[in-house]
């Protein structure tokens, strides 16, 4: 097991890499615990789960919202839980955004860790400390800062995963190598049949590479006034290409993260040579790197999300495969790159 520190403005988070479900209670000091999870961590994990209250949300982006929140709430209500408490969300990106939301403002913060059961949520949504949920579409509009006390990272749950959430998860690991280790990126290029299946070795070591990189960022700005934005690389056209196709999260992130490398090239930041790179291994595993969507209506949905109105937005550019930066765009600008590229 390998173990990593995120450092909060309100507490440390520590990562555990290869841990177990079945030891979560060695972490959560026998206080009275709360567990959030949804259906199918139930139906495949039922007998692994402590007993204790368990709260069921169901699945999928669509539950994360204030309705939710609220039987949360109201739950905890008729618990007559307190702030000797402790919340611990098992499953993916959703229930940790819920949970960490939940826990940070039921009573004004009781304490809270999770065990993340998708790779998605191992290398990105469980780590960082964001937890919110959306409102009226727009993604993540109200939320916390606020560090999880863990997080278990337990590969073996990752055997129930459907081969497409693998991919989807594995595009989050590209995205760590990208902006901030290109020996992560060789080391994919060189491993990526294992890592489709889920080869425990070279899981454990690109989750803990991946978590690296994301909790070294955190470290040095948390509340996203800076680098934290290079967090973002592949996402702001990912999240717009995901509303406006229907396709899953990481296969938008992944063409957004060829977009803006072929954007990177354009501009003369990045090679040809490292562009292939990116859209081969892409194409190992099996993320697409064509897809039929209109550039325009992929602008419109861009900056709906942007919540306010501007002329330019920072978009995360690539310098070299592992070196990521933040710079303006026009907006025009950037959909008319895409445009063409599209057209490609
Ligand atoms: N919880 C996800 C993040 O902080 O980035």
């Amino acid at each position: 097991m390998k173990t990593l520190k995120v450092h909060g403005s309100k507490g440390i988070s520590r990562i555990f890499i290869g841990e177990r479900l079945q030891n979560l209670q060695k972490y959560t000091d026998s206080r009275q615990v709360v567990i959030i999870t949804d259906r199918n961590v139930r139906n495949h994990y039922s007998k692994d789960l402590p007993s204790c209250y368990i709260i069921e949300i169901g699945t999928g982006e669509t539950m994360k919202n204030l309705d939710t929140v609220q039987r949360i709430y109201l739950d905890l209500l008729r618990l007559g839980a307190d702030r000797s408490f402790f919340i611990v969300g098992i499953g993916g990106g959703v229930v940790s955004d819920i949970t960490g939301f939940v826990a940070s403002t039921y009573l004004r913060g009781l304490r809270f860790g999770f065990v993340s059961s998708t790779l998605l949520s191992q290398v990105d949504a469980g780590v960082g400390g964001k937890n919110g949920v959306n409102l009226r579409g727009y993604k993540n509009l109200v939320g916390t800062f606020n560090q999880p006390e863990f997080v278990i990272c337990d590969t073996d749950l990752l055997k129930t995963l459907p081969e497409k959430e693998v991919r989807c998860g594995l595009a989050e690991v590209v995205k760590h190598a990208c902006i901030g280790d290109a020996c992560l990126f060789s080391y994919l290029e060189a491993h990526y049949k294992k890592a489709l299946a889920l080869d425990r070795d070279v899981m454990e070591k690109i989750i803990h590479d991946s978590v690296v990189i994301k909790s070294s960022i955190v470290n040095r700005d948390e509340r996203e006034s800076g680098e934290r934005m290079k967090l973002n690389f592949g996402h702001t056209l990912g999240h717009a290409i995901e509303k406006t196709t229907g396709i899953p999260h990481g296969e938008a992130v992944g063409f957004g993260m060829l977009v803006a490398s072929r954007l990177s090239f354009k501009r003369g930041w990045l090679s040809k040579h490292e562009v292939t790179r990116i859209e081969a291994l892409l194409k190992k595993l099996n993320l697409p790197t064509r897809l039929k969507v209109d550039g325009n209506l992929v602008i419109e949905a861009m900056t709906k999300d942007k919540k306010r109105r501007s002329e330019s937005l920072n978009f995360v550019f690539l310098h070299g495969i592992g070196e990521a930066f933040v710079e303006q765009i026009p907006i025009k600008e950037l959909g008319a790159g895409i445009n063409e590229i599209i057209r490609l």
